[in-house]
Protein backbone atom coordinates (compact mmCIF):
# COMPACT_ATOMS: atom_id res chain seq x y z
CA UNK A 1 0.00 0.00 0.00
CA UNK A 2 1.31 3.60 -0.73
CA UNK A 3 1.23 6.66 1.40
CA UNK A 4 -1.53 7.90 -0.67
CA UNK A 5 -3.51 4.75 -0.84
CA UNK A 6 -3.03 4.32 3.38
CA UNK A 7 -4.08 8.19 3.68
CA UNK A 8 -7.29 7.99 1.58
CA UNK A 9 -8.48 4.35 3.57
CA UNK A 10 -7.30 5.92 7.04
CA UNK A 11 -9.04 9.44 6.32
CA UNK A 12 -12.47 7.22 5.66
CA UNK A 13 -11.96 5.41 8.48
CA UNK A 14 -11.57 7.98 11.03
CA UNK A 15 -14.05 10.19 9.55
CA UNK A 16 -16.51 7.22 10.28
CA UNK A 17 -15.53 7.06 13.49
CA UNK A 18 -16.61 10.88 14.64
CA UNK A 19 -12.65 12.44 14.59
CA UNK A 20 -12.67 16.14 13.28
CA UNK A 21 -10.05 16.93 10.45
CA UNK A 22 -9.66 13.18 9.71
CA UNK A 23 -7.00 13.88 7.25
CA UNK A 24 -4.84 15.79 9.08
CA UNK A 25 -4.53 13.34 11.60
CA UNK A 26 -3.75 10.89 9.60
CA UNK A 27 -0.79 12.81 7.64
CA UNK A 28 0.39 13.81 11.18
CA UNK A 29 0.35 10.17 12.43
CA UNK A 30 1.50 8.86 9.25
CA UNK A 31 4.13 11.52 9.32
CA UNK A 32 5.19 10.33 13.22
CA UNK A 33 5.46 6.50 11.68
CA UNK A 34 7.68 7.74 8.53
CA UNK A 35 9.88 10.14 10.86
CA UNK A 36 9.63 12.94 8.03
CA UNK A 37 7.69 16.20 8.19
CA UNK A 38 3.98 15.89 7.38
CA UNK A 39 4.27 18.21 4.16
CA UNK A 40 7.58 15.81 2.90
CA UNK A 41 4.53 13.25 2.76
CA UNK A 42 2.98 14.82 -0.56
CA UNK A 43 6.71 14.22 -2.12
CA UNK A 44 6.07 10.71 -1.27
CA UNK A 45 2.73 9.82 -2.14
CA UNK A 46 4.24 7.12 -4.21
CA UNK A 47 5.96 5.20 -1.71
CA UNK A 48 5.29 1.65 -0.81
CA UNK A 49 4.66 1.28 3.33
CA UNK A 50 6.55 -1.92 4.52
CA UNK A 51 4.83 -4.26 6.33
CA UNK A 52 6.20 -3.18 10.03
CA UNK A 53 5.19 0.67 8.95
CA UNK A 54 1.49 -0.59 8.04
CA UNK A 55 1.61 -2.33 11.47
CA UNK A 56 2.41 0.36 13.53
CA UNK A 57 0.40 2.92 11.79
CA UNK A 58 -2.82 0.85 12.13
CA UNK A 59 -2.33 0.69 16.10
CA UNK A 60 -2.05 4.46 16.00
CA UNK A 61 -4.95 4.98 13.72
CA UNK A 62 -7.19 2.52 16.14
CA UNK A 63 -6.08 4.54 19.17
CA UNK A 64 -7.22 7.52 17.25
CA UNK A 65 -10.17 5.67 16.25
CA UNK A 66 -11.03 5.41 20.09
CA UNK A 67 -11.05 8.86 20.72
CA UNK A 68 -7.42 9.27 21.99
CA UNK A 69 -5.92 12.55 21.32
CA UNK A 70 -3.00 12.95 19.11
CA UNK A 71 -0.58 14.26 21.20
CA UNK A 72 -1.02 11.89 23.47
CA UNK A 73 -0.26 8.87 20.82
CA UNK A 74 2.79 11.20 19.61
CA UNK A 75 3.81 11.84 23.23
CA UNK A 76 4.13 15.90 22.92
CA UNK A 77 2.76 18.77 21.70
CA UNK A 78 4.04 22.47 20.50
CA UNK A 79 3.46 25.06 22.75
CA UNK A 80 4.63 29.05 21.42
CA UNK A 81 7.25 27.32 19.40
CA UNK A 82 8.33 24.73 21.98
CA UNK A 83 7.88 20.83 22.64
CA UNK A 84 6.12 19.58 25.59
CA UNK A 85 6.13 15.85 26.79
CA UNK A 86 2.55 15.05 27.71
CA UNK A 87 0.38 12.18 28.71
CA UNK A 88 -3.09 11.52 30.35
CA UNK A 89 -1.57 13.07 33.74
CA UNK A 90 -1.54 16.59 32.34
CA UNK A 91 -3.92 18.53 30.20
CA UNK A 92 -2.60 18.85 26.70
CA UNK A 93 -1.72 22.58 26.55
CA UNK A 94 -3.93 24.37 23.92
CA UNK A 95 -3.42 27.36 21.74
CA UNK A 96 -5.40 30.34 24.04
CA UNK A 97 -3.20 29.37 26.47
CA UNK A 98 -0.05 30.89 24.46
CA UNK A 99 -2.04 34.03 24.57
CA UNK A 100 -1.74 34.40 28.45
CA UNK A 101 2.36 33.11 28.04
CA UNK A 102 2.34 36.04 25.38
CA UNK A 103 0.61 38.72 28.01
CA UNK A 104 3.06 37.26 30.29
CA UNK A 105 6.51 37.72 29.07
CA UNK A 106 5.35 41.03 27.72
CA UNK A 107 4.60 42.33 30.79
CA UNK A 108 7.94 40.82 32.60
CA UNK A 109 9.87 42.96 29.71
CA UNK A 110 8.55 46.11 30.89
CA UNK A 111 9.57 45.52 34.60
CA UNK A 112 13.15 47.52 35.40
CA UNK A 113 13.51 45.90 38.73
CA UNK A 114 14.93 42.65 37.44
CA UNK A 115 15.23 39.58 38.41
CA UNK A 116 11.71 38.96 38.44
CA UNK A 117 9.21 35.87 39.26
CA UNK A 118 6.53 34.78 38.46
CA UNK A 119 3.88 32.20 40.49
CA UNK A 120 2.18 29.43 38.04
CA UNK A 121 -1.12 28.31 39.79
CA UNK A 122 -1.48 24.80 38.25
CA UNK A 123 1.21 24.13 35.93
CA UNK A 124 0.10 20.95 34.29
CA UNK A 125 2.86 19.82 31.74
CA UNK A 126 4.76 22.93 32.76
CA UNK A 127 3.79 24.32 29.77
CA UNK A 128 3.47 28.06 31.09
CA UNK A 129 6.33 28.35 33.50
CA UNK A 130 9.09 26.65 31.27
CA UNK A 131 7.76 28.74 27.93
CA UNK A 132 7.88 32.02 30.40
CA UNK A 133 11.23 31.06 31.77
CA UNK A 134 12.59 30.69 28.22
CA UNK A 135 11.37 33.93 27.17
CA UNK A 136 12.16 36.08 29.69
CA UNK A 137 16.19 35.48 30.87
CA UNK A 138 15.97 36.87 34.36
CA UNK A 139 13.13 35.48 35.68
CA UNK A 140 12.37 32.94 38.37
CA UNK A 141 9.41 30.83 38.04
CA UNK A 142 7.84 28.91 41.03
CA UNK A 143 5.41 26.69 39.47
CA UNK A 144 2.82 24.64 42.02
CA UNK A 145 0.44 21.69 41.40
CA UNK A 146 -1.87 19.75 43.25
CA UNK A 147 -1.36 16.38 40.60
CA UNK A 148 2.01 14.59 41.70
CA UNK A 149 1.90 12.76 38.49
CA UNK A 150 1.54 16.12 36.44
CA UNK A 151 4.56 16.93 37.81
CA UNK A 152 6.53 14.01 37.02
CA UNK A 153 5.60 15.45 33.25
CA UNK A 154 6.51 19.24 34.33
CA UNK A 155 9.84 17.87 35.70
CA UNK A 156 10.63 15.92 32.66
CA UNK A 157 10.10 19.46 30.51
CA UNK A 158 11.81 21.71 32.95
CA UNK A 159 14.98 19.09 31.66
CA UNK A 160 14.06 18.59 27.93
CA UNK A 161 14.04 23.11 27.91
CA UNK A 162 17.64 23.39 30.74
CA UNK A 163 15.31 25.18 32.76
CA UNK A 164 15.88 23.71 36.08
CA UNK A 165 18.23 26.82 37.62
CA UNK A 166 15.12 28.89 37.12
CA UNK A 167 11.61 26.86 37.41
CA UNK A 168 10.98 25.35 40.58
CA UNK A 169 7.76 23.30 41.43
CA UNK A 170 5.79 22.52 44.42
CA UNK A 171 3.16 20.03 44.43
CA UNK A 172 0.48 20.55 47.05
CA UNK A 173 -2.77 22.66 47.24
CA UNK A 174 -2.47 25.95 45.72
CA UNK A 175 -1.10 28.57 47.37
CA UNK A 176 -1.25 26.48 50.96
CA UNK A 177 1.86 25.42 49.56
CA UNK A 178 3.22 28.33 48.30
CA UNK A 179 6.49 30.09 50.26
CA UNK A 180 4.53 33.17 51.86
CA UNK A 181 7.95 35.12 52.32
CA UNK A 182 7.86 35.18 48.08
CA UNK A 183 6.05 37.78 46.97
CA UNK A 184 5.87 37.77 42.62
CA UNK A 185 6.09 40.30 39.75
CA UNK A 186 3.14 38.47 38.41
CA UNK A 187 0.65 34.99 39.07
CA UNK A 188 0.14 33.62 36.03
CA UNK A 189 -2.92 30.32 36.12
CA UNK A 190 -4.89 28.82 33.23
CA UNK A 191 -7.40 26.76 36.43
CA UNK A 192 -9.50 23.98 35.98
CA UNK A 193 -12.67 26.43 34.75
CA UNK A 194 -15.32 23.58 33.50
CA UNK A 195 -18.89 23.70 35.26
CA UNK A 196 -18.47 20.22 36.98
CA UNK A 197 -21.73 19.32 35.05
CA UNK A 198 -20.43 19.61 32.13
CA UNK A 199 -17.55 17.75 31.88
CA UNK A 200 -19.22 14.47 30.81
CA UNK A 201 -20.73 16.77 27.79
CA UNK A 202 -17.39 17.24 26.61
CA UNK A 203 -15.84 15.64 23.69
CA UNK A 204 -14.45 12.25 24.14
CA UNK A 205 -11.09 13.56 23.74
CA UNK A 206 -10.87 16.05 26.75
CA UNK A 207 -13.77 13.74 28.76
CA UNK A 208 -11.57 10.81 28.73
CA UNK A 209 -8.34 11.96 28.30
CA UNK A 210 -7.82 15.36 30.06
CA UNK A 211 -7.30 14.95 33.76
CA UNK A 212 -10.59 15.76 35.51
CA UNK A 213 -8.64 17.77 38.06
CA UNK A 214 -7.43 19.45 35.27
CA UNK A 215 -10.51 20.18 34.49
CA UNK A 216 -13.11 20.43 37.23
CA UNK A 217 -13.84 23.98 37.68
CA UNK A 218 -16.34 23.36 40.71
CA UNK A 219 -20.40 23.68 40.38
CA UNK A 220 -20.09 27.02 38.37
CA UNK A 221 -16.66 26.64 36.92
CA UNK A 222 -15.59 29.53 38.84
CA UNK A 223 -14.13 27.88 42.48
CA UNK A 224 -10.42 28.56 41.70
CA UNK A 225 -11.21 32.20 40.58
CA UNK A 226 -12.67 33.07 43.52
CA UNK A 227 -9.58 31.62 45.85
CA UNK A 228 -7.23 33.73 43.50
CA UNK A 229 -9.03 36.52 44.00
CA UNK A 230 -9.74 36.19 48.02
CA UNK A 231 -5.98 34.90 48.22
CA UNK A 232 -3.95 36.36 45.53
CA UNK A 233 -3.01 39.62 46.42
CA UNK A 234 -1.19 38.84 49.68
CA UNK A 235 1.68 37.25 47.27
CA UNK A 236 2.04 40.12 44.65
CA UNK A 237 3.97 42.90 44.93
CA UNK A 238 2.25 46.55 44.70
CA UNK A 239 2.69 47.14 41.18
CA UNK A 240 2.13 43.73 40.40
CA UNK A 241 -0.47 41.75 37.86
CA UNK A 242 -2.35 38.36 37.43
CA UNK A 243 -3.03 37.26 34.54
CA UNK A 244 -5.70 34.26 34.17
CA UNK A 245 -7.50 32.49 31.52
CA UNK A 246 -11.10 31.42 31.35
CA UNK A 247 -13.88 29.53 29.94
CA UNK A 248 -15.75 30.96 27.10
CA UNK A 249 -18.85 33.27 28.11
CA UNK A 250 -17.51 33.51 31.95
CA UNK A 251 -16.15 36.97 31.56
CA UNK A 252 -18.72 38.98 32.91
CA UNK A 253 -18.52 36.77 36.13
CA UNK A 254 -15.04 37.00 36.41
CA UNK A 255 -14.53 40.39 35.64
CA UNK A 256 -17.19 41.34 38.73
CA UNK A 257 -15.91 38.97 41.06
CA UNK A 258 -12.16 40.09 40.46
CA UNK A 259 -13.55 44.19 40.49
CA UNK A 260 -15.93 43.32 43.56
CA UNK A 261 -12.89 41.43 45.56
CA UNK A 262 -11.25 45.09 44.97
CA UNK A 263 -8.79 44.36 42.47
CA UNK A 264 -8.54 46.66 39.13
CA UNK A 265 -9.27 44.80 35.85
CA UNK A 266 -6.67 46.49 33.10
CA UNK A 267 -7.33 44.17 30.12
CA UNK A 268 -9.35 41.72 29.14
CA UNK A 269 -7.78 40.45 25.95
CA UNK A 270 -8.92 38.18 23.42
CA UNK A 271 -8.01 34.56 21.65
CA UNK A 272 -7.13 34.08 18.00
CA UNK A 273 -10.45 33.77 17.49
CA UNK A 274 -11.94 37.13 18.79
CA UNK A 275 -13.47 35.49 22.21
CA UNK A 276 -12.73 37.12 25.73
CA UNK A 277 -10.25 34.63 26.84
CA UNK A 278 -7.53 36.26 29.36
CA UNK A 279 -8.12 38.86 32.56
CA UNK A 280 -5.10 40.79 33.50
CA UNK A 281 -5.54 42.57 36.89
CA UNK A 282 -3.53 44.43 39.53
CA UNK A 283 -3.90 44.57 42.93
CA UNK A 284 -6.08 47.95 43.10
CA UNK A 285 -5.52 51.34 43.12
C1 LIG B 1 -6.39 23.62 33.24
S1 LIG B 1 -4.97 22.80 33.87
C2 LIG B 1 -3.68 23.90 33.32
C3 LIG B 1 -2.36 23.25 33.09
C4 LIG B 1 -1.32 24.15 32.41
N1 LIG B 1 -1.04 25.33 33.19
C5 LIG B 1 -1.80 24.56 31.03
O1 LIG B 1 -2.19 25.73 30.86
O2 LIG B 1 -1.76 23.74 30.11
C6 LIG B 1 -5.11 23.15 35.59
C7 LIG B 1 -4.07 22.53 36.50
O3 LIG B 1 -4.40 22.90 37.85
C8 LIG B 1 -4.09 21.82 38.70
N2 LIG B 1 -4.85 21.97 39.95
C9 LIG B 1 -6.13 21.62 40.21
N3 LIG B 1 -6.45 21.91 41.48
C10 LIG B 1 -5.36 22.47 42.04
C11 LIG B 1 -5.06 22.99 43.35
N4 LIG B 1 -5.97 22.99 44.32
N5 LIG B 1 -3.82 23.46 43.57
C12 LIG B 1 -2.89 23.46 42.60
N6 LIG B 1 -3.11 22.99 41.34
C13 LIG B 1 -4.32 22.51 41.07
C14 LIG B 1 -4.46 20.60 37.89
O4 LIG B 1 -3.80 19.44 38.39
C15 LIG B 1 -4.01 21.01 36.49
O5 LIG B 1 -2.70 20.59 36.23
Amino acid sequence: MTVLDVIQRSTDFLSRKGVESPRLQVELLLAHVLQMPRMKLYLNFDRALSEPELDTLRTLIRRRAEREPLQHIVGSTSFCGFEFTVNRDVLIPRPETELLAEQAWSFLATLTDSPTTVLDFGTGSGCLAIAIALKSPTTTVHAVDISESALVVARANVLRHGMGERVHFCAGDGFKVVDPSLSFDLIVSNPPYIPSAEIATLEPEVRDFDPRLALDGGTDGLEFYRLLAAQGRAHLKTAGRLMLEFGEGQQGEISALFTNAGWTVETVAKDYTGRERILIARPGD
